[in-house]
């Protein structure tokens, strides 16, 4: 199918990039190289078209190069760009959007990616806390720094061990990092337990979408946090996929739980690099943007006219209510459509998802609560499957427990065409893995 232009791009940027890409898991089989993008589409080297749901991990809520967001960012850069000096109109007019919307953020300091977002968040926990240790969650991901990068897609053997997510992380900072189950408060209460007075934050993605989809059980956010009001601990969303997607306020304002700090990014700015670390004024009020704070805070690109513009265009559509209706709807819809082609398969299969997220694995339809219960995820036919999608114009990640986005741009046409690759896709991939057998 699209070996020829696209390999031969990938194979000739290996020459001068390791691997050829940027990002580490921008590999996939067969290789896909993009040249253009709009909409809910994406246009390969070769000139072919996909409707496009990985929407590059997810910051396209409105859909590629948006015509009001790319405006707004080519006015904006013909004033302005970056002075590295005080702040600016758009920035105030940014902080006060975020301010407004979320429901845990008094106060929010912006950057340019999640990782820097939940590595600021973890450090102001420590410092206000004056304790070591962190407690996250199996499987899901929080960026690339040695705090967090730990646990992340382990393979199971590594579950419940010191599973790094790279070569190169000390000991020490990994064993300062605790994992728990998903939706499992006793683990969390027994963790908290056994490092008495020394748990600093508890940091999470509400839904842990890094997965696909696991929703939180009903007590789980709120026992969270309950148990950090008792003991003192910073409760960290980390809402850099949630966040502005299935709500403008994050899914703390569909569950009603309210974390402490908050951390934000992609579909912050429909794809300009932006993210944010927000909370409460009285923990904000360390970090050393203020005269007197001690908690270190830069970033010589932070909030670029670039991407506070697109930020601000971005949640101006949202405040019009229509995006999230639409998404919802369409992602209902999806969903519905593909338990049909399921069930009609007669083959073990889970449909997921919330809002404007889905995700189809192939395992037995109970109820998922933590990674563990992934792990029975048939990940060959998974992979197979979206392999069998791309050949029809359909892109969803061919890469294990990986989510798909709906954006303001795809339409029920798309998912109609989609439901039918859907279809056709899924026997082909049941034929070629029954084959191989
Ligand atoms: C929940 C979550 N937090 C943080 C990050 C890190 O964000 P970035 O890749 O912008 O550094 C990601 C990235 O996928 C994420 O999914």
């Amino acid at each position: 199918m699209t070996e020829s232009g696209n390999a031969r791009l990938l194979e000739e940027a290996s020459a001068y990039t390791p691997g050829g890409v940027h990002t580490s898991i921008r590999i996939i089989d067969p290789p896909l190289c993009v040249r253009r993008a709009e909409g809910a589409y994406i246009e390969d080297v070769d000139g072919r078209r996909y409707i496009d749901y990985h929407a590059a991990f997810g910051p396209f809520i409105l859909g590629h190069c948006y015509p009001d967001v790319v405006e707004r960012v080519v006015a904006a850069i013909r004033q302005t760009d970056l002075y590295g000096v005080s702040t600016t109109e758009l920035e105030l007019a940014l902080a006060k959007k975020v301010v407004e919307h979320v429901p845990s953020v008094e106060q929010v300091l912006l950057c340019c990616t999640g990782s820097e977002a939940t590595f600021h968040a973890v450090r102001l926990a420590r410092a206000v806390t004056g304790r070591r240790h962190l407690i996250k969650f199996q499987g899901c991901y929080h960026g690339w720094h040695d705090y967090l990068l730990r646990n992340v897609l382990s393979v199971p053997e590594r579950v419940g061990q010191r599973d790094p997510g790279s070569a190169g992380m000390l000991d020490e900072v990994l064993d300062n990092t605790l994992v728990c189950d998903f939706n499992d408060l006793h683990a969390v209460e027994r963790a908290v337990r056994d490092h008495p007075d020394d748990v600093a934050a508890i940091i999470l993605e509400p839904i842990p979408h890094n997965l696909g989809c696991i929703m939180p059980r009903p007590a789980f956010l709120a026992g969270l946090r309950a148990q950090c009001d008792r003991e003192g601990i910073v409760l960290i969303f980390d809402e850099v996929i949630t966040g502005f997607r299935h709500h403008i306020g994050g899914y703390q304002a569909i569950c009603g739980v309210t974390p402490d700090l908050t951390t934000m990014g992609k579909a912050m700015a429909n794809g300009f690099p932006m993210a944010a670390v927000g909370g409460r004024r009285e923990l904000m009020q360390r970090f050393n943007t203020r005269p007197g704070g001690d908690v270190y805070f830069a970033g010589t690109f932070n909030a670029h006219a670039s991407c506070v513009a697109a930020s601000l265009a971005t949640i101006d559509v949202l405040e019009t209510g229509k995006v999230h209706e639409h998404i919802f709807r369409l992602g209902e819809r999806m969903r519905a459509g593909l338990r049909e082609i399921v069930d009609r398969a007669g083959i073990p299969a889970t449909v997921a998802g919330f809002g404007s997220v889905y995700v189809l694995y192939f395992m037995e339809d109970r109820p998922i609560s933590n990674y563990t219960d992934l792990l029975r995820n048939n990940a060959p036919l998974f992979v197979r499957y979206r392999q069998e999608l791309m050949k029809r114009g359909v892109f969803e990640m061919p890469m294990n427990l990986k989510r798909n986005h709906i954006s303001y741009s795809h339409t029920d046409a798309d998912v109609d065409q989609t439901l039918q690759a859907a279809e056709e896709s899924l026997q082909a991939a049941l034929a070629g893995c029954r084959a191989q057998r």
